[in-house]
């Protein structure tokens, strides 16, 4: 079919979606799909959601738009109150964004803002992590350490530094526990503070959890306490990318929650919409809030469609149904049940080298040595086989190559939405095996 949309894969032809319900997504040609991978871990409450459509039905028939130069909203109090509600410690406001990548630009300029309001105007440098990612517009990123979504733009982002990531089945080395492991790369931001001269540094960002690039990647116990102290020492802001581990997707609220830490900063979008409608937000830390009204009392960014009204009236109501349905106990419940059954039926497969991640955020990767861990080379594209056999089996999940440092590894993530149902993780699991088996012989 032709199109006049610049489509991702020109060569590619794309099905239509036509109808959702629940985790299921149906085309034009009457082929049903099981979304496991909730589109891109985004949708949270499955797709229509009855409680989301009606209250964006209601908020239609009120204030459907205002410029926050203007005027704010009922819809957009209501959601920041209830986002500082269940904060992490600290946080005392929200600024209400678009998206994950408007998210994380507005979270670094932020912390700019904040540093030049406290008289730290020679806070410039933002370290992040290799095998990161934090958003497609330029400043999000370059702080990035994605390497192929970086490639083509390297010449236009600005300079900012990569430290180690908390990558534990990779490289952890043989003898080190994971304590130690956590602590020897989180040593490596100290490092990597002292080398640019610590009053030079502004801000450290992480996932929590790492999504898309390394595949569901969670942190070392410890990792994040030392991490915290070394930001509180050389007074670098932690920001704390939560858009896609974060609102429930890990089996609490806030991923960060599990590692015993608080951010200065954190950005959340893709589950805080459940993918109804665009939305995301920066949490801001008392602190940082302070520091500007004792000083310039301006917010030096802004959006047209910040804080749009639709839109939070749909992410309120997606908070809502959260807790009147316990899903973050769902989340628990059923990804304790997913991972059991990935590691049942695919743990000894013999290209399967990890199965990882926390409550619905759970990936596999894949070598073509389980002992030495060998990835396989990247133009077998294994990633691709398994994800387009998994699709003609009807079964959506998100497979990615360049795992293990942007050019080797491969891996697929499974992030179906809070909802799912004990026999439609039977049913994920069935077709994943069937897909896996199908797209690596062993
Ligand atoms: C961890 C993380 N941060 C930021 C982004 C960017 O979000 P968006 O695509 O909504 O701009 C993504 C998107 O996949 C993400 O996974």
């Amino acid at each position: 079919m032709t199109s006049a949309i610049l489509r991702r894969q020109l060569d590619r032809a794309y099905p239509v979606a036509v109808g959702g319900h629940g985790i299921y997504i149906r085309d034009s040609g009457g082929k049903r799909y099981l979304d496991a991978c909730g589109g891109a871990a985004v949708s949270s409450l499955g797709h229509n959601h009855p409680a989301v459509i009606a209250a964006m039905r209601a908020q239609l028939g009120r204030v459907d738009y205002v410029h926050s130069s203007f005027f704010s909203s009922t819809a957009a109090e209501d959601l920041a109150d209830d986002l500082v509600r269940h904060a992490p410690i600290g946080v005392s406001h929200v600024t209400l964004v678009s998206g994950g990548s408007e998210a994380a630009e507005t979270a670094l300029k932020l912390a700019r803002q904040a540093a030049v309001e406290r008289g730290d105007s020679r806070r410039i440098n933002v370290i992040s992590r290799r095998q990161s990612y934090h958003g497609n517009t330029l400043g999000a990123l370059a702080v990035s350490g994605n390497v192929p979504r970086r490639r083509l733009y390297g010449p236009l982002l600005f300079g900012a530094h990569f430290t180690e990531p908390c990558f534990e089945y990779r490289f952890r080395r043989s003898g080190e526990t994971s304590e130690d492991y956590g602590l020897r790369v989180a040593n490596a931001l100290e490092q990597k503070i002292l080398e640019l001269g610590p009053d030079t540094v502004l801000a450290f960002i992480a996932e929590t959890v790492v999504g898309a690039t390394s595949g569901a990647t969670p942190p070392v116990k410890g990792y994040f306490r030392r991490i915290r102290e070394i930001c509180d020492r050389y007074g670098c802001l932690l920001i704390l990318d939560e858009v896609m581990c974060g609102m429930g997707r890990t089996g609490t609220l806030h991923a960060c929650a599990q590692e015993g830490v608080a951010p200065d900063l954190m950005t959340v979008a893709k589950g805080l919409g459940s993918g109804v409608v665009p939305i995301g937000a920066v949490f801001v830390h008392k602190a940082i809030h302070d520091a500007i009204a004792a000083g310039s009392k301006t917010y030096f960014h802004g959006f047209t469609y910040m804080a749009h009204p639709l839109c939070c009236a749909a992410a309120l109501a997606v908070q809502e149904t959260l807790r009147k349905e316990d899903l973050l106990g769902n989340v628990q419940a059923r990804g304790g049940q997913l991972r059991r059954l990935l590691d049942e039926r695919l743990g000894e497969h013999p290209n399967v080298g990890d199965i990882r991640g926390r409550g619905l955020l759970l990936a596999i990767e894949f070598v073509s040595d389980r002992l030495d861990k060998t990835p396989f080379a990247p133009d077998q594209k294994v990633f691709r086989r398994v994800s387009d056999a998994a699709l003609d089996h009807g079964l959506m999940i998100y497979g990615m190559g360049g795992t293990v440092d942007g050019y080797m590894g491969d891996h697929i993530l499974l992030a179906p939405p809070y909802i799912v149902r004990s026999t439609e993780i039977e049913e994920i699991v069935d077709r994943l095996e069937v897909a896996v088996r199908s797209a690596i012989p062993s």
